[in-house]
């Protein structure tokens, strides 16, 4: 069973996540695909941006899969949290900017997939939420650290200890998504985004990500050294000579294939 749709366009890589008859939830399968698709992004030469959507009208994903989830051990639970870790911590650590088109219900672990990719955009029926207390667990998916970092501590707790689900207007205010479009022009206006992400600089925006990644895990004067030691990389790279010249010349840069 393919639970991930892999397909390369001019500008990068959409993955989708097929599993729609239980609205994208994420079992072992799943996670385990996932990681191999991730694996194949990082064999692509030069990709700058991926798309990450769910299969279906209504859902991204609705959150780890609760029968799966149903009658594993303490251990298994561990492992099954540490690997949706590893797996959605590699979306921040791939060169490449993750966009998630959230379609529909992203909900628990589905949430927790959105707020691993680097920006979120929704659509007008989307809604969000990390409901796990209502199934007596909480989020293991990184969700009560990410969705903290996001919108800070208080929101988290109300949102977590609540468990209520967050339409998209609310999900804007609350910056769990980065803007909200119509249903119909989700794809295309992640589409027009990562078209617009891959005519830059590649290997300015993968060291831009790390910067800002990486240095929002450090103290303020850590990130500040990252930050110059990783525009000094810029200066080593393949497209700043041709950058700044194509800006002297009047023209469009042709960077790096
Ligand atoms: N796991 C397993 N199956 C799921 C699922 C999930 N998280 N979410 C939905 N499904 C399945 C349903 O069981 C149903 O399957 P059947 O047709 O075989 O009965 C199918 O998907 C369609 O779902 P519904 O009939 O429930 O659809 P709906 O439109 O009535 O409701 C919904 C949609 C509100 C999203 C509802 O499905 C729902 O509440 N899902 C669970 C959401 C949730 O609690 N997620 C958190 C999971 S815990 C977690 O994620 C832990 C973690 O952090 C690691």
């Amino acid at each position: 069973m393919d639970y991930i749709a892999y397909n390369r366009q001019s500008w990068g890589v959409e993955l989708t996540l097929c599993r729609p008859e239980a609205l994208n939830a994420l079992n072992l399968e799943v996670l385990h695909q996932l990681d191999r698709a991730l694996d194949q992004i990082e064999q692509e030469k030069n990709l700058r941006v991926a798309i990450l959507t769910g299969a279906g009208e209504k859902a991204f994903a609705a959150g780890a899969d609760i029968a799966a989830m149903r009658d594993m051990t303490p251990p298994q639970a561990m492992e099954f949290s540490a690997y949706g870790q590893a797996v959605m911590g590699r979306l921040r650590h791939i060169p490449a900017i993750v966009i998630a088109a959230v379609n529909g219900y992203a909900l628990g672990g589905g949430c927790e997939l959105a707020l691993a990719c680097d920006i979120r955009v929704a659509s007008r029926t989307a809604v969000l939420g990390i409901p796990e207390v209502t199934l007596g667990v909480i989020p293991g998916f990184g969700g009560t650290q990410r969705l903290t970092r996001i919108v800070g501590e208080s929101r988290a707790l109300e949102l977590l200890a609540t468990g209520r689900r967050v339409e998209a207007e609310e999900a804007l205010r609350l910056g769990l998504v980065n803007c909200v479009v119509p249903g119909e022009i989700l794809l295309d206006t992640c589409r027009d985004m990562a078209g617009r992400i891959a005519r830059n600089s590649g290997w300015a925006v993968a060291l831009g990500k790390r910067s800002i990644c990486q240095g929002a895990e450090m103290e303020l004067n850590q990130g500040l050294a990252l930050e110059a030691a990783l525009f000094s990389a810029a200066f080593s790279g393949p497209d700043q000579k041709e950058g700044m010249d194509a800006f002297l010349q009047k023209r469009r840069p042709k960077f790096h294939a």
